[in-house]
């Protein structure tokens, strides 16, 4: 006990942190691993080497079980498997962490030389720690007793820490540890801001970017989710060219904006908070190095969001501008005591810069205060956990009886024979080309809370409709019928992708099995062209559930300008779904083919299509996105690459573009996200991952310019991947630097007037379906 004490005066006699003007000197106490606050259930590790070395046992200074936490196996350089997990169960300010090995009296001689430490806020997304110079390795343990402590610099703000054992040589490997800091009673979960911006002195560069910022970073223009430089407790310099910190650029304290790129006069900084609190104040700390046209704030104006709702009326301060101190401050804000649990704030220049290097809120903070509502929020949480389980074991019952109901057929019909798409000659290339499905990984997609996500047989994931319309489309019975394998004839590889592949199929027979009203559209006897799309018998069953749905929404497609869902293959693997195919392929194809009427399509004896069979075709594209949009259907692909061409220019639209090698190059691969058409992709699509209507109406758009264009051309050729998403940024500053789609030469200035429409930054100027049909009826002469 005594040298417990001891100990912990240690920890508050080691050097403060010199630079800190705000939290971290006073923030470094031990946080309950040696002290027993820190519950054995909000320890966990990745592996056990035994019971009596669970994680529970890596308590620093503690001698319980075996003596320390070790992992299973032997740690392994380089591999990042192993790690000890602390819940601290709310934000935490953590500054300072300290590490020991497994002495156990003299038996135990294993501990970590070195060590990474990973965070989490939510508990879902984890980041990784880097110190200021962006390392990532601590320095860890030399001998399994001494204790080692680092500081944390920059400090974490999270609930769920890490440490993952790192060695150099394979090596057993045990650790016991302890976590320094204090509440974050701040509550701030994120901020996101514009991204900082670079200021040129004659000298050198200044860097004005939030260099320590743990969220994303959008295309160098905005950054979401994250904390950093604002909340880090160090306040710059009177001089932000120079800091505290050691080997780092210039600029390094503040984040810093210029009034040219903020033509509106302010930049907003939307802040996000752990729960609706009561705020007092808020404390920005901001340079005013006048000599360098740095200056505070000239007004702030502030909104307040408390449940889902943003209050009607801001809260407005105006500090006095000080052209006399150029200290860097502390500008006090009074927040009046609104409840919010996200504030809004727009910061208005009073010069050509703005420099702030720490924001800090405060807030009453009732919970703290009274102990007994404490457990009221218990109670509370109990009883809202048994009603979501109450709700989950419905779903899962609901969604048990749907797939028995599906299921139930396959059951039915034991030993049907997998001959499906057999080439007439050769069955062998048949069951290759079925199973040597690779291309695409896992598509992660982004996702809304009230969007059902289905991942398609290629690996994309086109459909996303609101959960209301996927209600109302499956509601009933699956109306289409089952179609018998062997009369299908394989002809050709479509695509492939993760989940299964698109196959170009001949039906015999397939008249039967269509409605009346494809009838006439068909002539009798002759085999059909049918798009067959599989999945691959060992897809998962999350796989196979999107798929069974995705044969529900689709069979409740009915338009004339939409690819019909013809039959299906579901009582035996690979579960299939037969579609319209047409016989002029795909749009993109078909018009690259062809070539303007005119002097030079005459000389090349070219086959031509005329300015009206254009506009013909864009009208169908344009009233088939109608249809889909009554629905509330978004398409997220429309392209021409998408569209079928059938007699006499009649146009359906797909979607099987994305599966297909031969436009791998329309599609562009974010970092572990997703693969997206960009330069089909409206800004919002791009930068906030917002799919709508709207954006539909976007890449109807470029659609409409690749027609005009007769397809000869990529959209922005003669811009790289990385241009195109520089462009986006453009897009969403607006200040008319962004490149638009030039107009092509075929194109009349009404129907780039349309274009230019479809491309608005603000979504609810943009063109509907409704009206876009409407305009190109009156074009078409
Ligand atoms: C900030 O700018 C510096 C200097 O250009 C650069 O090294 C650093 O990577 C940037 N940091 C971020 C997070 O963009
Ligand atoms: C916020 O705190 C102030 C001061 O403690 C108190 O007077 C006020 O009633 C609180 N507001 C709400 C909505 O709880
Ligand atoms: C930016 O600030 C400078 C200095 O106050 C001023 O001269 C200039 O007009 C401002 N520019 C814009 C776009 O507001």
């Amino acid at each position: 006990m005594v040298s417990k004490f001891i100990r912990l005066s240690v920890y508050f006699l080691l050097p403060f942190n010199q630079m800190c003007c705000c939290v971290s000197g006073v923030c470094r106490y031990p946080l309950g691993m040696s002290g027993g606050q820190i519950q054995d259930e909000d320890i966990s590790a990745s592996s056990q080497w035994s019971e009596s070395t669970a994680a529970r046992y890596g308590r620093l200074d503690f001698e319980e079980g075996d003596g320390a936490w070790c992992p299973e196996i032997t740690v392994e350089p380089d591999s990042l498997k192993e790690f000890l997990q602390i819940d601290l169960r709310s934000l935490h300010f953590i500054t300072l962490v300290g590490t020991q090995g497994r002495h156990a009296g003299g038996i135990g001689n294993e501990f970590a030389q070195m060590y990474k430490i990973k965070y989490s806020r939510d508990g879902s997304r984890w980041i990784s720690w880097r110190n200021r110079q962006g390392k990532q390795v601590i320095e860890g343990n030399r001998n399994a007793y001494d204790i080692v402590l680092k500081d944390l610099e920059p400090p974490i703000i999270a609930r769920f820490v890490r440490f993952m054992p790192v060695t150099d040589h394979s090596m057993n490997v045990c650790m016991r540890v302890e976590l320094y800091g204090c509440e974050w009673l701040d509550g701030l979960v994120s901020y996101n801001a514009p991204a900082g911006e670079q200021m040129t002195l004659p000298a050198h560069p200044v860097y004005l970017n939030d260099s320590v910022y743990d969220g994303a970073v959008i295309y160098r223009c905005v950054m979401t989710e994250g904390l950093g430089q604002l909340t880090d407790g160090v306040c710059g310099l009177d001089d932000f060219t120079h800091s505290h910190v050691y080997n780092v650029w210039p600029g390094y304290d503040y984040v810093g904006w210029n009034n040219e790129s903020f033509p509106s006069g302010y930049v907003e900084i939307m802040f996000e908070f752990d729960r609706t609190r009561n705020f007092t104040t808020m404390k920005v700390h901001c340079n005013n190095m006048f000599s360098r046209h740095v200056k505070a704030f000239r007004q702030v104006v502030c909104y307040f969001r408390s449940e889902s709702d943003w209050e009607a009326t801001p809260l407005s301060f105006s500090p006095v501008v000080d052209e006399k101190n150029p200290s860097a401050r502390f500008v006090t804000v009074n927040l009046a005591n609104h409840m919010a649990s996200a504030i809004k704030c727009q910061f208005y220049f009073a010069d050509a810069w703005m420099l702030f290097s720490e924001i800090t809120f405060q807030s009453d903070d009732p919970t703290h205060k009274v102990d007994d509502s404490n457990t009221r929020i218990l109670i509370g949480c109990l009883v809202a956990i048994i009603f979501i389980l109450v709700a989950i074991i419905v779903i899962i019952l609901w969604r048990q009886v749907w797939q028995k109901m599906l299921e139930k057929q396959l059951v039915d019909i034991p030993s049907y024979s997998v001959t499906y798409c057999v080439p007439a000659s050769t069955s062998t290339a048949a069951s290759k080309s079925t199973t040597t499905t690779v291309v695409q990984d896992g598509v992660p997609h982004y996702a809304e809370a009230d969007i059902v996500n289905l991942q398609g047989v290629t690996g994309s994931n086109t459909y996303a409709i609101p959960a209301v319309t996927m209600d109302l489309l499956s509601g009933k019975d699956v109306a289409v019928e089952e179609f018998p394998r062997k009369l299908l004839t394989f002809k050709e590889k479509l695509g492939e992708g993760q989940f299964g592949e698109v196959h170009l199929c001949e039906a015999e027979g397939m008249q039967e099995f269509m409605n009346k009203e494809f009838l006439f559209d068909i002539p009798e006897e002759l085999p059909v062209l049918v798009a067959v799309k599989m999945l691959r018998s060992d897809a998962n069953k999350n796989a196979r559930n999107d798929f069974l749905k995705e044969i529900k929404i689709m069979s409740r497609l009915k338009d004339p300008n939409i690819i019909r869902l013809l039959a299906v293959c579901i009582y035996s693997d690979p579960l299939c779904m037969i579609t319209e195919y047409m016989e002029n392929g795909d749009l993109n194809q078909f018009l690259s083919r062809h070539e303007p009427e005119g002097q030079l399509a005459l000389l090349s004896n070219a086959p031509t299509v005329s300015f009206n069979n254009l506009c013909y075709m864009a009208t169908q594209i344009a009233s088939g996105m109608k249809y889909l949009s009554s629905l509330n259907f978004v398409h997220r692909d429309l392209a021409t690459r998408n569209c079928l061409v059938g007699k006499k220019y009649t146009i359906k639209i797909a979607d099987f573009g994305m599966s297909r090698n031969l436009y791998s190059g329309d599609y562009y691969r974010i970092q572990g996200r997703a693969v997206l058409p960009i330069r089909w992709m409206s800004w919002e699509s791009i930068l906030l991952g917002k799919f709508t209507t709207a954006s539909d109406v976007w890449a109807f758009g470029v659609t409409l310019w690749e027609i005009l264009n007769f397809c000869k051309e990529q959209p922005y050729s003669q811009l790289t991947d990385e241009q195109v998403i520089e462009n986006t940024g453009e897009f969403f500053r607006d200040q008319k630097r962004q490149i638009y789609l030039p107009q092509p030469v075929l194109c009349p200035d009404s129907l780039y007037k349309i274009m230019l429409s479809c491309w608005r930054r603000n979504t609810k100027e943009r063109p509907s379906f409704q009206e876009i049909h409407k305009a190109l009826l009156e074009i078409q002469p």
